[in-house]
Formats: structure tokens, sequence, C-alpha cells
């Protein structure tokens, strides 16, 4: 049975998911939230109008997520290549992310989601990064779905930051190189614990991974869109678990 949302009723019910077969739901979603400037160009407006339009969309689909029984949804805000742009788009993105978390935390507390962070969160502002361990202490016991949001996120930065970990453990003689295996390296990457990822969705018409969940992306399946994120809605979130119902999912061996 699909789960049901409490809260600001401004979205589908659950009927809608009716296609889809509720055994076979991906435990780990990954959205590249990219096509927020491109959407506001379209309209003649500043680009910081799509990041606004973007962070509303999000609202949705988590919505969505939770509802379906996804275990995990991670959302790439801000990689570590993003720092690139003008000041004063990073400076929007940054205020966007705080507004998130002080209007969002209390409904999604209630909804039984989980917030979890990747990325090197403690490169952000004093105050951004407060809200977020503040989010993260909220949420921690909640098991519907879990919210992992990438900011300051980068595939190859994560796995540098896991190399250094383990190597340190390896100079201070608790660990041995030997046992260096493919599970200790996911233990040490910002994703522990979580699920390796089975979906990962790109809207706007890019097909790349841009530095995203390169470890965890493995095996995944790729759903791309032409739609630009802000209009991204849950229907697509639909059609791409639908889709990945009907791939045929090898991880090298044969078919079943
Ligand atoms: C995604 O949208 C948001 C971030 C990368 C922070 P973009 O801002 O990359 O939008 P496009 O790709 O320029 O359209
Ligand atoms: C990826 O989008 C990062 C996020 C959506 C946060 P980018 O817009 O940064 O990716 P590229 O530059 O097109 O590869
Ligand atoms: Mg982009």
């Amino acid at each position: 049975m699909w789960k049901k949302w409490f809260g600001r009723s401004d979205q589908r019910s659950e009927s809608s998911y009716g296609d889809l077969d509720p055994a076979r739901v991906p435990r780990h979603v990954a959205i590249i939230m990219d096509g927020n400037g491109r959407w506001a160009q379209k309209r003649g407006l500043p680009r910081t109008f799509g990041h606004r339009a973007g962070a509303e969309a999000l609202r949705a689909i988590v919505r969505t997520a939770a509802e379906l029984g996804i275990g995990v949804l991670t959302t790439y805000a801000f990689s570590t290549e993003n720092w690139k742009r003008p000041a004063e788009e990073v400076d929007l993105l940054m205020n966007l992310f705080s507004d998130y978390l002080d209007n969002e935390i209390e409904e999604l507390n209630s909804n039984g989601i989980r917030v979890r962070f990747s990325g090197k969160t403690e490169e952000l502002a004093a105050g951004l990064k407060a809200k977020i361990d503040r989010a993260e202490g909220v949420t921690a016991a909640n098991e519907r779905l879990v919210l992992n949001i990438a900011v300051n996120y980068g595939g190859r930065a994560e796995i540098t930051h896991a190399v250094r970990l383990i190597a340190a453990a390896v100079a201070a003689g608790s660990l041995k190189a030997e046992d260096v295996s493919e599970e200790v390296i996911s233990r040490h990457l910002y994703t522990a614990g979580l699920p390796d990822l089975d979906l990962l969705i790109r809207p706007a018409g890019d097909l790349r991974i841009s530095n995203f969940l390169l470890w965890q992306a493995a095996y995944a399946e790729f759903w791309f869109t032409d739609i630009n994120w802000p209009d991204f809605r849950p229907e697509h979130l639909i059609a791409a678990v639908a889709d990945f119902q009907r791939r045929d999912r090898r991880f090298g061996g044969l078919t079943k």
C-alpha cells in the first residue's frame, strides 16, 4: 500500500501510483536538480528565479518519494564546482538552503522524514552549518524516507575524503591495508549506511553525471528528461520509477 503524507494538501493523492509495483520500488533514488537557470532564461527572468522555483519543485517530489516508499532520496543541490559561479548566485543559493531548512523541517519531521547531508558542509557559513546540524539532529530518529541533500558535494572530493580517513586509520594501526575492502570504502563515504544507488534522474537534457555519486552509481539505472528541474513534477518521478521497473538489472550476471 502507498503511504499517505500528512500536511499541506496541495499535491496529488496516492491513487495515481496505480501502475507501479509497490514491491519493486527503488530503494535509493538520486536527482541532479539541473536546469534552474535555463528555466528562468526561457521566461526572460534572472537565474535566481529559477533557483526559487527549483526549491519549490522539490517539495512535491519529496512527498511523492515518501508516499511511494522510496527509502532514500538524494538530491544534488550544490556541487564542489558550483563555487565557480558569480558570488551573487552562490549567495542566493546559500540563502535558499537556509530558508528551505527554516520552512520545511517541521513538516518533514512530522511526516517521518530523516534529513541528512552529504558534502563538505563544514566549509559552509557557520549559520547554515548550524541549521544543517539541527535538521539532522531533530529528524535523526525518523525512519520513513531519508532525504539526503548533497550540498558542497563532489564525488571525487568524497572519495578523497574517504581515502584520507582510511589512510589515517592504517597509519594509526587500527586498520590493516589488506583489510581495506569495498565495504570499508563505502563506510567512509558521506553516504555511509545508505544503500547503493538504484536510479539516477537528471532533468534539463544534459547526459552526464557531473561528479555526482561516482562510487554509489556503479550499477544505477539512469533516467534523463529534457524537462528543467523547476517543471519536474510527481508524474515525472512516477514515470522514471515505472521505467526503472521495466529495466533488466543484471549486475554483470545473466537475466534471471
Ligand atoms: C541547477 O540548475 C542548480 C545548481 C547547479 C545549483 P543550474 O543553475 O545549473 O541551471 P542551468 O543548468 O544553468 O540551467
Ligand atoms: C550539477 O549541475 C550540480 C547540481 C545540479 C547541483 P551543474 O549545472 O553544475 O552541472 P554541469 O556544469 O552542467 O555539468
Ligand atoms: Mg546546470
